[in-house]
């Protein structure tokens, strides 16, 4: 085991949005290292209990970030490094609740860290997204110093407002905080739902045997990141000190094709309904992602291990070893079919599925 691996064990841990995709991986990542405690924070808004990993060491505490008494009670374990991942997700949510965004995404956000430099962590990483920043027209491959002023939607407005706060803490208070860029997140761990990633919603489809939605024109593509591969990352930017203060691409530096991804899909679950045009939402003006992952490599030593074959053969996986509680819990709007919607209404009202993040 490298040093940065065994340097978790016997540390306090506080994940916020630990019982989501990312932070429930992170979660049960941090107990197999031996963390002494992880705490979670997550209000449940956008996750399961049942995700929640259930090591002896993890300790799950109901409540929100921008509720001051659950902030106190989860910084009173006095956490060695707090993982900031708690999110209101993603951006058609955004675009349907600003406020609520608002409120997570940007008050939750600036208590956390005003919470960690008041009770002196080592460390903070802020789990912000590559989309946010970079917007539509920046050349690929997308490195770290490029920023954009034409952002699209409210979440990739308060996902950039959550790098302004970590870099205002960085300068002012010398809060040792480190920023982590993901590119498209995928893998076991993502309940597919209204407002969920392309890639769930698309094996949801599949296995229920409805067509795939398929917004784009045919050339979009995205860096999809299988989810083991950022919590590795996510565990070297909470370690190396080289890390502080600066910003990170994690992806998987690789293109995938959203077509040749549904196709894929639909070949894994045996799926003959095929893919459906949807019409595109407004906000999705993303043709192609590509992140440059060299800074990361260069200072963290990051390098993605699944490659997207297999992390997408594993997600499968995981969607028929969960699939009734995941068909119980996948959330569309009520009574209505997700796939009939996307095939049958105006994308303006027929939310498909997350392809810019
Ligand atoms: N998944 C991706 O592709 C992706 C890409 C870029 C950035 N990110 C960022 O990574 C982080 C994790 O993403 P994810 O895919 O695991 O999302 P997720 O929605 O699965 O996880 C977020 C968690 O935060 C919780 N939460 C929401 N509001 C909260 C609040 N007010 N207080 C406490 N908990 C709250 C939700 O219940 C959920 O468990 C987020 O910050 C997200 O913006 C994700």
């Amino acid at each position: 085991m490298t040093d940065y691996l065994r340097s978790w064990a016997g540390k306090t841990v506080l994940v916020t949005g630990g019982a989501g995709a990312i932070g429930s991986n992170l979660t049960r990542e941090l107990a197999t290292l031996g963390a002494k405690q992880v705490v979670i924070l997550d209000d449940l808004s956008a996750a399961y209990e049942w995700n929640i990993p259930s090591e002896s060491s993890v300790l799950f505490v109901n409540g929100s970030v921008t509720d001051e008494i659950a902030l106190k009670r989860v910084f009173g374990y006095r956490p060695a490094v707090v993982f900031h991942l708690a999110a209101f997700f993603a951006n058609q949510n955004s675009v349907d609740y600003p406020q609520r965004d608002l409120m997570t995404n940007g008050m939750g956000t600036l208590l956390v860290f005003q919470y960690a430099q008041m009770c002196g962590v080592e460390r903070v990483v802020y789990a912000s997204s590559g989309c946010s920043i970079y917007g539509s027209s920046a050349p690929l491959p997308l490195t770290e110093d490029f920023v954009s002023m034409h952002l699209t939607t409210p979440y990739q407005i308060t996902k950039m407002l959550g790098e302004l706060y970590a870099n205002f803490f960085f300068h002012h208070y010398d809060l040792p905080i480190v920023k982590t860029r993901f590119f498209n997140s995928f893998g076991p761990g993502e309940v597919p739902g209204q407002y969920r990633n392309v890639i769930p919603n698309f094996i949801y489809l599949a296995l229920c045997g409805r067509p795939l939605p398929f917004t784009g024109s045919g050339d979009e593509t995205r860096d999809f990141t299988y989810v083991t591969d950022i919590v590795d990352a996510l565990l070297r930017a909470g370690h190396f000190p080289e890390a502080i203060g600066q910003e990170f691409n994690i992806a998987s530096g690789q293109e995938v094709g959203i077509l040749d991804m549904a196709r894929q899909v639909n070949d894994l679950t045996g799926n003959t309904a095929g893919i459906a045009k949807a019409e595109p939402r407004v906000w999705d003006t993303k043709k192609r992602l590509l992140a440059s992952i060299e800074r990361a490599r260069t200072v963290i030593g990051y390098e993605p291990q699944t490659s997207f074959d297999e992390g997408l053969r594993a997600t499968v996986d995981w969607f028929r070893e969960h699939w009734t509680t995941i068909q119980r819990d996948a959330e569309f709007p009520p009574g209505m079919s997700a796939a009939f919607r996307v095939v049958d209404e105006p994308a303006s009202s027929g939310v498909v599925a997350e392809q810019g993040r």
